[in-house]
């Protein structure tokens, strides 16, 4: 049986040998006692690429962002979040269940909030309100299909929102992929906020985690929230190890994938029956509409599994097409044949 194209998320990619080889010669202690030395390094590094005082491993980027939300409010604080976020939209009601925090969504411009965006969300005091406490910003945007959020928007949202006294914290999960449009170091992107969460589980790679980074005094109060949602692991470093490495060396590699992800949309976009617009490719996602009639994503989507092709739907009429290190330009082109058969 043919090795199956998986395009389906940067999260199904595998560790590399490296990795491995990292992951077993890893010194390791009692992280929950702070003594794994391996972990210290990795939210060490983290914290240094984000340019933050300090950083968490965690389990996920999931648990990383519902953490850093415990960690910036108290129960009945209002949240102010893009309306497809990853936080508002896939992660499980999290904001509303451990926060205890009201959700207000704002929908964005291709996943942005603007300043005008937010300052038309915030109202000012009122007996009626709850204090509306944190901003969330997620770059780059998942469900807008990996959107890069330009830098000078997220600089002046996260400035009005500390203007009017919010914390902001960023969803960075892909936050490397965005500083690589963007030209940038991921730092220069992370100073927009108060606090970063990014996977090093994605396009990065390594099996397992993401890290939370801050100021010193934050990290310390999300160690605490960390621990009560049972993500105090033991010898962690085994994982670490593996991060440590995502970090060192598979950082600068996404380029590619962004290049992988443009082919693939310029190449979807002459297939009769599907829409890309290859514009508003900016990293490692495709966005692609199906509008051949009769044909729903889903069912492209089954069709297209049983010709050892992965892709997900994104809605009803809605494909989207992940790049990663699993995936090689060879693996696209075949795809593409594939994609191209099945729609006739
Ligand atoms: C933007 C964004 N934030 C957070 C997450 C959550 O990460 P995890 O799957 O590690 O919980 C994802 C996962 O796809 C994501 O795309």
């Amino acid at each position: 049986m043919e090795r199956p194209i998986d395009l389906r998320s940067d999260t199904v990619t595998t560790p590399t040998e490296a990795m491995r080889r990292a992951m077993a010669a890893a010194e390791v202690g009692d992280d929950v006692y702070q003594e794994d030395p391996t972990v210290r390094r990795l939210e060490a590094m983290a914290a240094e690429k984000m340019g933050k005082e300090a950083g968490l491993f965690v389990p996920s980027g999931t648990m990383g962002n519902a953490v850093a939300v415990m960690t910036h409010t108290r129960r009945g604080d209002e949240v102010i979040l893009e309306a497809e976020s990853h936080i508002y939209y896939y992660e499980v009601a999290g904001i509303a269940v451990l926060s205890g925090a009201l959700p207000r969504t704002v929908p964005g411009v291709r996943g942005a909030i603007t300043p005008e965006l937010l300052e038309s969300a915030l109202r000012g005091p009122n007996i009626h309100y709850p204090p509306t406490t944190l901003l969330c910003m997620e770059n780059t945007h998942n469900r807008a299909g990996g959107a890069v959020i330009p830098l000078e928007t997220m600089r002046a949202t996260s400035d009005l929102a500390h203007r009017r006294g919010l914390a902001v914290h960023l969803d960075g999960a892909r936050i490397f992929n965005a500083a690589i449009a963007l030209g940038v170091p991921a730092a220069a992107i992370a100073a927009t906020a108060d606090s970063v969460m990014f996977c090093l589980s994605k396009g990065l790679g390594a099996p397992v985690g993401s890290v939370l980074t801050g100021t010193r005094a934050f990290i310390e109060r999300a160690r605490k929230n960390r621990k009560m949602l049972g993500g105090g692991m033991r010898q962690a470093g085994v994982i670490a190890a593996a991060g440590i490495v995502a970090l060192e060396t598979m950082v600068d590699r996404l380029q590619e994938d962004h290049e992988n992800a443009r082919y693939l949309a310029e190449n979807l976009a002459e297939i009769p029956g599907l829409v890309v617009d290859p514009a508003t490719v900016q990293t490692n996602m495709v966005m692609c509409d199906v509008v051949k009639p009769g044909l729903s994503a889903e069912e492209l989507s089954r069709r297209l599994r049983e010709r050892q092709v992965l892709v997900n739907a994104n809605g009803p009429s809605r494909l989207r097409f992940v790049t990663h290190k699993d995936v090689s330009r060879a693996d696209i082109a075949r795809a593409l044949e594939i994609i191209k058969d099945v729609m006739v």
